[in-house]
């Protein structure tokens, strides 16, 4: 199908004013009157708050003071299990978990004070790993430290390992990652006792909503969220400004002032969410020619101390566990379990990098076992069009894994550098490698999810001509703007110029839910084209428009209709795409209404006088469904690409008790563009029926792919098989050692 706009390169809707300045990110604004808010955050991982103590070195009396006290509703933010506290009252459960909130008129007078405040604790025992937790020993939430358990079990699981030719066995771990979005978080309120009002640096304006109804005890029309112009997220602003968002606000409300509360980035780092740390062990019975006859997979998440998404984080890496191939018997047991660190939260990709660097690791352990290489043995295992996925979804989309696993090995020479390395490694101390992964990625909420969100966007039109898109779904960087006002522009063969994107306000905009899980593009897509359609086939009916419009000709009839008529305005709600069967109980059906598929291939050096591992090639192909617009889905796969490198190979959390110890960028260390290789991306454009113009999610699918794929060419490289994250050149240096230390 020939699109006028869809597929274009259009400019960026927020580009210009990015671009010049004039773009306000939450810090830049500063209304008459404002305070400046800081937080206490509890300096030890678990126990009881003994005391509070005011030194009089401080002048107290200039500060405003909020605790657990000042909280007129409820002290809880609302996720999906009720148990974490706005602010902690009479004990903690991580460090840096917030305490108090002191404002003052002066931003400078604030961190001398934070600093003042004695706090006194009763430690209790705490824990920090997923093996502590899951032993039992300490129960540091609920009756067993568990959030929450997936049991998904498909065909006689037990009986194929009976008849295995092999049987094979590993375990993968993951470490927590920071988002490190560019712009930190930050939020500020303006509220009484009958009417809240926030902006901020946030993805998802009703989370927050919803949560501040609950802590101020108002309805639904006394609390209003904007979104403010987000210097990026990466899921990093899905829950936390919630809290941020109510402590800005008690402020505000005791203060009698605006507050503003802006985190610094070690703040930031220390004290907000990260990606759950895992561990992921697989057991595999696979027959002599190299089919995989049965999986038993356990998959386990750090949570951290509260509950947060961690159940949702988990369901995603449990469903993404077995990885696109087709298992005659599967069993997959996923936990989330807490540990006494600030609580794991959403982070691209969302679970599925941390049990999809599990499979890919093990199918390459695999192929070793049974004698075949890393090829053959996927080829052998691919799931077809037609076959059905470890919760017993059918593929019904075209699909063919064999040709994407082609046309990626053939654009990365991977047979003709897979013999040239091996050729040279013995006469180099830099040894070079290839590897690969192959994966999924399931868009949209899973299983009833889209369902439940029941998800509404409305389409409305200006007098002055314009048509304007109203949704709750959020720009931080990754181009909801620039693609919902091309997706409106082809519906209504409108100039992409007469489109505009109305400000994310719950005053204004309808919930078209939060803007998370590579829903956007696919599913809000949709429904801001459908309901495009239905403000164009108004304009059509009542004769403002000829029928074979051409785009000029939109303008003067949306001026006509609205002189005539006053508003004119269209709705869409969700509506599932054709037959969705989901089973919540059996956790079994149809996960998610599309998958992304991906081959992609890593080239490494590892200098083995330093032991430090380069990426130095990357190619990486997907098909995404149509491409909406080719720069913006180039920029997603290369940057995701980064996060990955850096998943793998760069970014350590340093842990001192829960606390993270290196909170810095000067020693949490992400690739630069100095350390990143080529990024080749290609597309595989096969068309969705049910998403916009064709369209499939793409923003958390290029962070799955990365690690396993580093980790398999390193394995190539060297010869030895790491099975963790990151994987830094101490853990090389150790490994290459023991030969000669044995
Ligand atoms: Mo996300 S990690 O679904 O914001």
């Amino acid at each position: 199908m020939q699109h006028r706009i869809v597929g274009t390169n259009v400019p960026r809707k927020e580009g210009p004013a990015k671009l010049v300045g004039a773009a306000r990110y939450i810090d830049d604004i500063t209304p008459p009157g404002l305070w400046h808010g800081a937080t206490v955050r509890s300096t030890i991982p678990r126990g009881r708050i003994t005391s509070i103590t005011f030194p009089p070195s401080i002048p107290w009396d200039e500060f405003t003071i909020v605790s657990a006290d000042d909280i007129p509703g409820r002290n809880m933010v609302t996720m999906f299990l009720e148990d974490q506290p706005v602010l902690a009252k009479d004990r903690v459960n991580h460090p840096d978990e917030p305490i108090l909130l002191l404002a003052h008129p002066n931003r400078e007078r604030l961190a001398e004070a934070v600093a003042a405040v004695q706090i006194t604790y009763a430690p209790e025992p705490a824990i920090f790993s997923i093996a502590e937790s899951l032993s039992k020993e300490t129960i540091i939430w609920g009756e067993d430290n568990t959030f929450k358990t997936f049991h998904l079990e498909r065909g006689e699981v037990d009986a194929a390992f009976a008849n295995a030719d092999f049987i094979v066995e590993g375990e993968y771990e993951t470490g927590a990652q920071e988002q490190l979005y560019i712009e930190t978080n930050g939020m500020i309120a303006e509220a009484s006792s009958d009417q809240v009002t926030v902006w901020g640096s946030l993805q998802c304006p009703y989370y927050v909503h919803r949560a501040l109804k609950a802590i101020f005890a108002l309805p639904d029309d006394k609390v209003r969220i904007i979104q403010t112009e987000t210097g990026g997220a990466f899921g990093g602003k899905e829950d936390y400004p919630s809290i941020i968002a109510a402590h800005a606000a008690l402020l505000s409300i005791k203060t009698g002032h605006p507050v503003k509360m802006i985190y610094d980035r070690s703040e930031d780092m220390a004290a907000t969410t990260k990606r759950h740390p895992s561990r992921t062990r697989h057991r595999t019975a696979v027959s002599r020619d190299g089919r995989l006859l049965a999986a038993d997979i356990d998959f386990v998440v750090d949570g951290g101390a509260y509950a947060t998404l961690s159940a949702t984080v988990c369901s995603r890496g449990t469903i993404h566990a077995a990885g696109p191939y087709q298992w005659p018997a599967v069993r997959v047991h996923g936990r989330a379990v807490a540990t006494n660190t600030p609580p794991s939260g959403a982070f691209r990709g969302f679970g599925a990098p941390q049990s999809l660097f599990a499979i890919e690791r093990h199918m390459d352990k695999i192929a070793r076992t049974v004698g075949l290489t890393a090829e053959e043995l996927r080829r052998r295992n691919f799931i077809q069009h037609g076959g059905t996925t470890a919760t017993g979804q059918t593929i019904v989309q075209p699909l063919d894994l064999d040709a994407l696993m082609n046309r990626a090995l053939k654009a990365s020479g991977y047979h003709e550098k897979t013999a040239q390395f091996a050729k040279e490694n013995p006469y180099s101390a830099i040894k070079r490698g290839i590897g690969f992964a192959t994966f999924m990625h399931g868009a949209g909420f899973t299983g009833s999810g889209e369902r439940y969100l029941n998800s509404l966007v409305a389409v409305d039109a200006t007098a002055a001509g314009k048509v304007r898109v109203l949704v709750s779904s959020t720009e931080f960087g990754q181009g909801t703007n620039t693609i919902l006002a091309q997706v409106v522009a082809e519906a209504m063969n409108a100039p992409y110029s007469l489109i505009e994107i109305a400000q994310p306000d719950t005053s204004i905009v309808p919930n078209s839910g939060p803007t998370v899980a590579s829903r956007t593009t696919m599913v809000i897509g949709k429904l801001v084209e459908r309901a495009a359609k239905k403000l164009l086939a108004t304009l059509h009916d009542s004769g403002h428009l000829v029928a074979n419009h051409t785009p000029d000709d939109l303008a003067p009839a949306i001026r006509a209709y609205i002189s005539e008529h006053g508003e004119l305005k269209a709705e869409q709600r969700y509506e599932a795409p054709g037959e969705i069967f989901w089973d919540d109980q059996k956790y079994m059906g149809d996960a998610y209404p599309a998958y992304a598929w991906a081959v992609y291939v890593a080239e490494v050096a590892v200098d083995t006088t330093t032991y430090t591992p380069t990426v130095t090639e990357f190619h990486a192909l997907q098909d995404v469904g149509t491409v909406l617009h080719p720069v913006l889905a180039a920029g997603q796969v290369e940057g995701g690409v980064a996060q990955g490198i850096g998943y793998a190979l760069y970014e350590k959390c340093v842990w001192q008790n829960g606390h993270m110890a290196n909170n810095q960028m000067t020693n949490y260390i992400m690739p630069t563009s100095a350390d990143l290789p080529p990024i080749r991306v290609y597309f595989e454009e096969i068309p969705f029926e049910h998403g916009a113009f064709g369209a499939k999610g793409i923003g958390e699918l290029p962070m799955d792919g990365p690690a396993p794929a580093i980790l398999n060419a390193i394995e190539n490289a060297l010869g030895i098989p790491f099975n963790h994250i990151p994987l830094m050149p101490e853990d090389i240096f150790e490994r290459m050692l023991e030969p000669a230390l044995a």
